[in-house]
């Protein structure tokens, strides 16, 4: 009696409350959903660049490479889905210039390229399969296969300081125009 008059007041409560509506993209302002793989994205990328720099100077801190590899695998996922997202909304989102275009074209291209290139060395380079959080989602290759490892030694680490750096000129270029009063961060703050 008591438990069914409690679930009867939990579901007439529950009937008064309103989630907050999520915002779709418009012209003037990115939703809630591309806003979450925004910022979610960028600070997987934050401890990325932290995860690199902290082994660059100092070697003993290449012990972050499990949690590198891993973070970056769930990036690469993010990224597919992000992409789909965008797609799906192209002509509902704010429409920047051709400079803008490119400029955010590049940053898809590079967080792409730059997982991927690492995933195709582990796999080729014979050295066991990729973890990600423990568990294994990718084998390795039986036997070294050559261009998948030269691929991964020549690319990923310069295609990744290149990434880090674009992204830096983006963020430059974002307040910039904020302060210029264009109010460009707004579309991805979720102000109106
Ligand atoms: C998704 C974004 C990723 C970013 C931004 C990124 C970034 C970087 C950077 C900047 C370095 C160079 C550090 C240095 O100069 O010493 C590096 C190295 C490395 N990364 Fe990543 N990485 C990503 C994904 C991955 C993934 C998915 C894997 C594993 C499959 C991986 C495996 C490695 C390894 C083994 C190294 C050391 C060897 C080398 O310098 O190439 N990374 N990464
Ligand atoms: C503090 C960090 C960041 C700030 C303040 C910021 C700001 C912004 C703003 C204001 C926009 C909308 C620009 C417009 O519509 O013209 C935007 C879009 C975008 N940003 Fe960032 N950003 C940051 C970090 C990053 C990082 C680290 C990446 C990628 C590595 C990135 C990739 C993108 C992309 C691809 C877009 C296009 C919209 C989309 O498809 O998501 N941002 N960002």
């Amino acid at each position: 009696m008591v438990r069914q008059a409690a679930i009867r007041y939990t579901a007439a409560f529950l009937k008064t409350q309103t989630l907050p509506a999520m915002k779709p993209d418009t012209s003037n302002a990115y939703g809630t959903v591309s806003r979450f793989f925004h910022w979610i994205m960028a600070a997987g990328f934050l401890l990325m660049l932290f995860t690199a720099v902290a082994w660059t100077l100092n070697e003993d801190y290449f012990s972050l490479i499990d949690l590198h590899k891993s973070v970056g695998f769930v990036l690469l996922v993010l990224l597919l889905l992000r992409l789909l997202w965008a797609l799906g909304n192209l002509s509902r989102r704010p429409q920047g210039n051709l400079l803008v275009k490119l400029g955010h074209g590049a940053l898809y291209v590079l967080m792409a390229a730059v997982p991927l290139t690492a995933m195709l060395r582990q796999h080729g380079s014979a050295r066991g399969g990729l973890k990600v959080f423990g568990v294994e989602i990718m084998n390795g290759a039986p036997e070294k296969i050559e261009w998948m490892t030269r691929l991964g030694n020549e690319w990923h680490a310069p295609l990744a300081w290149a990434l880090f750096v674009l992204a830096a000129g983006h963020i430059l270029m974002a307040v910039v125009h904020q302060l210029k009063g264009e109010k460009i961060l707004n579309r991805m703050l979720g102000r109106d």
